[in-house]
């Protein structure tokens, strides 16, 4: 297949990249600065010369956004709106233009996209959509809105021949450096992951070889369309997710955090605590449903395969 990849340069991009072209595709990536072969200039607002990369291919994956690990100012946040909805809406004009469309489009989507809960998990079908939740932070409704406006604008995009998914995937666990993994991992090896304000709050997740696997099944099948969650069965509580993931790695202590205290850490690290404190219980109803077979589904044996690739011991 020809499979391309728009904003496929950042973290899941080269995930998928690597293993798609492992596997015999032909992959393309468009990126604002191309740097490698088979990357291709886009502004990821306007049509130009890249939309005949998505002519005659099989499948889309968009993935362009202003990474959300960041504080989260007026301006900011500003940006990760604009950067997602303005590029899925030229992709889907690029797919609308195109004398023979591709047969999918994968739409990268978020998890974050669910109401901060703790009592029942969140499939697309029994699922609560966030922003009105009380007793948190104002600013968190902003994010519900990028995800639902960026949902909105592949829904609303005029594309008859090309199946449309909307991806609302979960942290993506991977060995690489500057991923979640690896600043979670971090905080382990400082001693300091323990639970963050309680720690009660629920963490999403899914293994990057599933994620990778997902995506080749949803770009298979041929009658799946709408919001599909990518995360593996197995959510759990914070300071459950980081005890598992110490015992993994072999550190005995993890010092816990005060909301305050990650509001501090959150400042110098120029992220935001909402990544931390939100709870994210989400669960993959319609992939299970449709008979996809997670590889890793649960937490402690994804943990330990992703610290034995980190520290080598079998390959990435
Ligand atoms: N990583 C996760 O765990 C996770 C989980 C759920 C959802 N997601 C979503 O999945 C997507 C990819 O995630 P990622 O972790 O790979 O993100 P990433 O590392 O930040 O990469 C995102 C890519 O988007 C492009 N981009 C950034 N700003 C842009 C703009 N203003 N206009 C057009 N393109 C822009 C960049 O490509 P160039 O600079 O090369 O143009 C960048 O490589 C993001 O939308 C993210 O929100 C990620």
């Amino acid at each position: 297949m020809k499979i391309v990849i728009p904003g496929g340069t950042g973290q899941v991009g080269t995930i998928l990249r690597q293993a798609l072209t492992t596997a015999g595709h032909e992959v393309v990536i468009l990126t604002r600065r191309p740097t490698r072969d088979r990357e291709v200039r886009w502004d990821g607002e306007t049509l130009g010369p890249w939309a005949e990369e998505i002519d005659g291919s099989d499948v889309v994956v968009n993935l362009a956004g202003r990474s959300v690990n960041c504080r989260y100012t007026p301006a900011n946040l500003r940006a990760m709106m604009d950067s997602r909805v303005r590029s899925t809406r030229v992709v889907g004009e690029a797919i609308a233009a195109a004398a023979r469309p591709p047969r999918a489009w994968l739409q990268m989507s978020t998890a974050t996209i669910y109401s901060h809960r703790f009592d029942a998990p969140n499939d697309e079908a029994t699922g609560v959509l966030g922003g009105t939740e009380p007793g948190v932070p104002g600013y968190w409704a902003y994010s519900i809105d990028i995800a639902r406006a960026w949902e909105r604008t592949q829904e609303e995009a005029d594309t008859p021949h090309t199946r449309k998914v909307s991806l609302r995937t979960a942290m993506v666990m991977s060995p690489d450096r500057g991923g979640v993994f690896d600043a979670l991992l971090r905080m382990v090896r400082l001693g300091l992951g323990g639970p963050v304000a309680g720690g009660a709050q629920y963490m999403s997740w899914i293994h990057d070889h599933d994620l990778v696997a997902a995506v080749e099944f949803l770009a298979d099948r041929d009658d799946l369309t709408g919001p599909v969650n990518l995360a593996a069965p197995d959510p759990l509580p914070q300071r459950s997710f980081m005890r598992v993931l110490r015992a993994a790695w072999g550190a005995p202590v993890g010092l816990p955090a005060t909301k305050w205290m990650a509001e501090a850490g959150a400042f110098v690290l120029r992220s935001d605590t909402e990544l931390l404190l939100k709870s994210r219980r989400v669960v993959p109803g319609r992939l299970l449903e449709a008979g996809f077979a997670f590889a890793h589904p649960r937490w402690p044996e994804a943990a330990a395969d992703l610290v034995r690739r980190v520290r080598g011991d079998t390959p990435a």
